[in-house]
């Protein structure tokens, strides 16, 4: 064998790096290396440091620009791609004249197959490699989006028996005995138990849901306060909960590896029960600006030091972007007097989604032993404190936004 011969799959990427380490930690090299073995992060470091550690044949590619870790997006819903950011107002009406009437095409297995290459195509593009997804009540759309699925992703059907056109319930998968047997055919790594929220369901078939997740260890997603209608519909739904929180919580659906979307009309006891239940928050500033929603009360997760990271909500939110949803999420808050370190924000945009989705330990940031899933974003020029670079990183029209990542790796191969 060739004495070198183990470090064939070894590379090292020279560019600054900026890596996320946690929510108040970001680590910055402006002459980084990233030494990558077989798909797997083997060390960051100064560039000369990296060199200085590694066998003098392994190749060393230098790339133009920042390197970061991929972006996370805990909350998006695939089959609504091709309608993103068409169609806006109150979240009821929205969901029963525009929204439903859309997924309802997803039972065209031509037409879910091409919207899924397509949808992962682009999230490449903008540079997100994984994610939690919402896909339409048909079982084959499902298993579609997690065989053609491109970076890392977790995907459930929409479980919704109530309360919708018969053209979806008719389809989904609610019924317990029907989930088992699909869920028994799917990698459940990639699977998520998916109430689509409260109103669809009853208590009932909440509480089914709720043993088959826990039996099974797979996340649940679901929505939760979004609008006030919303809730008013809910309290209405359920005489006999507390409030919205308490529906999932009697259901058994509240837990370390639940994550709820928005979270935006809750009362103090609804936050403590998600704190003490350990539950993360999907937090999906865009989306919740596009149907008029109240600005989610970021104050409040930090009170009851509830976990959350960030989101498109695509097709509510208009973007598929992370880059335009971090601009939003400053500037939202910001206006409001809440600030946001941009340590944070880098965060919740990338290894809190892996932590939300149970991978922190395997990506997420850039750490040796984990995934080579990393991105290049714009040079620095003359900035020499990346919190500017990241401010004129996330600057720019929605457009601009989602092509402004040059390139992306999935396990250390050039995808985008
Ligand atoms: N609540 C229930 N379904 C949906 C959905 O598809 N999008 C959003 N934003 N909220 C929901
Ligand atoms: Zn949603």
């Amino acid at each position: 064998m060739h004495k070198y011969s183990k470090n064939l799959n070894k590379v090292i990427y020279r560019a600054s790096i900026v890596n996320p380490i946690n929510s108040s930690r970001c680590s910055f090299y402006k002459d980084g290396g990233l030494l990558i073995d077989n798909g797997v992060i083997e060390e960051v470091n100064c560039f000369d440091n990296v060199l200085k550690n590694a066998s003098p044949d392994v190749p060393v590619i230098e790339l133009n620009g920042v390197i970061s870790p991929g972006f996370v997006d805990v909350h998006l819903h695939w089959v609504q791609y091709k309608v993103k950011g068409l169609y806006s107002g109150e979240l009821l009406t929205w969901l029963r004249e525009s929204i439903w009437p859309e997924e309802s095409h997803y039972v065209d297995v031509e037409l879910a197959t091409s919207a899924a290459r397509n949808f992962y195509d682009d999230l490449l593009r903008a540079g997100t490699v994984m994610g939690l997804s919402y896909s339409s009540p048909h079982a084959h759309a499902t298993q579609i989006a997690i065989d053609l699925m491109r970076g890392d992703w977790v995907v459930g059907n929409v479980l919704m028996g109530i309360n919708a056109p018969n053209y979806l319930t008719d389809f989904s998968l609610h019924d317990s005995d029907t989930l088992k047997a699909f869920m028994s055919n799917i990698d459940l790594r990639h699977y998520a138990v998916t109430p689509r929220f409260a109103p669809n369901l009853s208590q009932f078939q909440l509480k089914a849901l709720g043993e088959i997740a826990i039996d099974s260890g797979v996340i649940i997603q679901t929505h939760l306060a979004e609008s006030r209608e919303e809730v008013e519909w809910v309290r209405k739904l359920f005489p006999e909960a507390d409030n919205y929180t308490d529906v999932y919580d009697r259901a058994g659906l509240l837990g370390r590896k639940t994550v709820l979307g928005h979270c935006i009309e809750m009362s103090d006891s609804e936050w403590r029960c998600l704190a003490e239940r350990g539950c993360w928050v999907a937090h999906c500033p865009t989306s919740n600006e596009a149907l008029g929603n109240r600005r989610m009360p970021l104050e409040k997760l930090r009170e009851y030091n509830i976990p959350y990271a960030l989101a498109t909500d695509i097709g509510a939110g208009p973007s598929h972007s992370m880059l335009h949803v971090l601009q939003r999420f400053l500037s939202l808050h910001r206006d409001a007097g809440v600030n946001i370190d941009h340590e944070d924000a880098l965060y919740r945009a990338t290894l809190a989604g892996a932590e939300a989705m149970g991978r922190g330990l395997i990506a997420g940031n850039l750490c040796a032993g984990k995934r080579a899933d990393f991105i290049l974003l714009p040079g620095m020029g003359p900035r020499d404190h990346w919190a500017g670079w990241l401010e004129d990183c996330i600057s720019g029209s929605m457009s601009e936004l989602e092509t402004r990542p040059l390139g992306t790796w999935l396990g250390g191969k050039k995808v985008s």
